[in-house]
């Protein structure tokens, strides 16, 4: 199967690249950018002993040469050329956000833009596979989970059966600073990252808005108060929660969640992040004191939070098997 990833040079599509790259059923055909264009990617991205150039994304182009594209673009970025990209019969996987929401209502409320294609949005597939299961064979427009959300939902999921409208679920969340992409900003800036510790967006993340969508199409009426944490580090998701419910109940309906799920671990107490950055594996550990239970999660967000899951979704949406081409085993330290 012949690949395209557009977004090559930053941090999501560099990870697409090396992932495919030594996939046993993909062929890299073409890497894409926009400012890149024209550059030998071993420059942008040293690490991959690729002799591939960075060319412009232009759909017709990307249309001819691949069977499929992957784009992993900036938010708003995916919309025009996806809707391109279909026109010419090229199936798509965004890892962006603009096709995570069903309606432009919804994009409006969590990201404040209008979204072009309202067609595309109730068209696309939101597929996140240990809680909807792969992209069915007729997909065309595959819309990734962002980081964050594949967190959140993983460990929110298996609490529906439990809890009840009006419960409430405090989640205390780190990321890393690739969360943000390549462009150095403030909040990325090593300097001031790397000796600080600060809340962002609380209570009111953009991925509560894909989150709540797809725990309400499981049924879940529970409450989330959710804070995220730009940790000192370049990469990993961790998560906290507390719940009013024992920890044998608690554990049970994980169990239940996840029976069978290979990239998802269960463990007795916290979990570490360094066992789980530069894999597609997800941890979660459990804490009991009375009635409260302490769930904690650990991902890397650019692999099961983004580039890793987007190829788990490629897989299952091919019928290949659900592991090929991902890393599974960490370094440790
Ligand atoms: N980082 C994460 O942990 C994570 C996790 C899940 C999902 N995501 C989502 O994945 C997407 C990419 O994230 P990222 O962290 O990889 O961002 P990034 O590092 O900033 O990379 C984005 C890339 O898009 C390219 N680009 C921008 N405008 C373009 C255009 N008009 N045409 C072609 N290429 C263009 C840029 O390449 P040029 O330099 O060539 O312009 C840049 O390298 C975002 O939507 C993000 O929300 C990110």
């Amino acid at each position: 199967m012949r690949i395209g990833v557009v977004g090559a040079s930053g941090f999501m599509g560099g990870e697409l690249v090396r992932l495919l790259a030594d996939h046993p059923r993909a062929k890299l055909e073409m890497v894409a950018g926009g400012e890149s264009a024209g550059k030998p990617l071993r420059d942008l991205r040293p690490g991959l002993d690729l002799d591939m150039t960075i060319e412009p994304a232009d759909a017709e182009t990307l249309a001819r040469r691949c069977d499929v594209v992957f784009l992993a673009l900036p938010h708003g970025k995916s919309a025009d050329m996806a809707y391109e990209l279909l026109e010419r019969g090229c199936p798509v996987f965004d890892l962006g956000s603009d096709f995570r929401l069903r309606t432009s209502e919804q994009v409006k409320q969590w990201y404040g833009r209008e979204a072009p294609y309202e067609g595309l949005l109730s068209e696309a597939t939101y597929a996140l596979p240990e809680l909807t299961g792969g992209p069915p064979p007729t997909a065309r427009l595959i819309a990734c989970p962002g980081c964050f959300a594949t967190g959140l939902a993983l460990l929110l999921a298996p609490l529906t059966s439990l809890l009840q409208r009006g419960d409430r679920v405090s989640c205390f969340g780190i990321t890393g600073s690739s969360g943000s992409g390549i462009q150095p900003a403030p909040g990325v800036h090593h300097s001031l990252r790397m000796t600080n510790f600060t809340a962002y967006k609380p209570l009111g993340h953009q991925h509560l808005g894909e989150v709540g969508q797809l725990l309400g199409d499981m049924g879940a009426e529970f409450d989330v108060d959710f804070v995220p944490h730009s940790a000192p580090i370049a990469r990993g998701i961790h998560l906290t929660a507390t719940v009013g419910v024992p920890v044998d109940q608690v554990r049970a309906a994980f169990e239940a969640s996840y029976q069978g799920k290979p990239l998802i671990r269960l463990q007795d107490g916290p979990v570490s992040l360094g066992a789980v950055v530069g894999t597609c594996r997800v941890l979660i550990g459990f804490a009991g004191q009375g009635s409260q239970t302490a769930i904690f999660l650990a991902l890397d967000n650019l692999l099961k939070g983004g580039s890793g899951q987007a190829v788990q979704n490629l897989n299952l949406w091919r019928g290949w098997p659900e592991l090929e081409g991902l890393p599974v085993h960490g370094m440790w330290p």
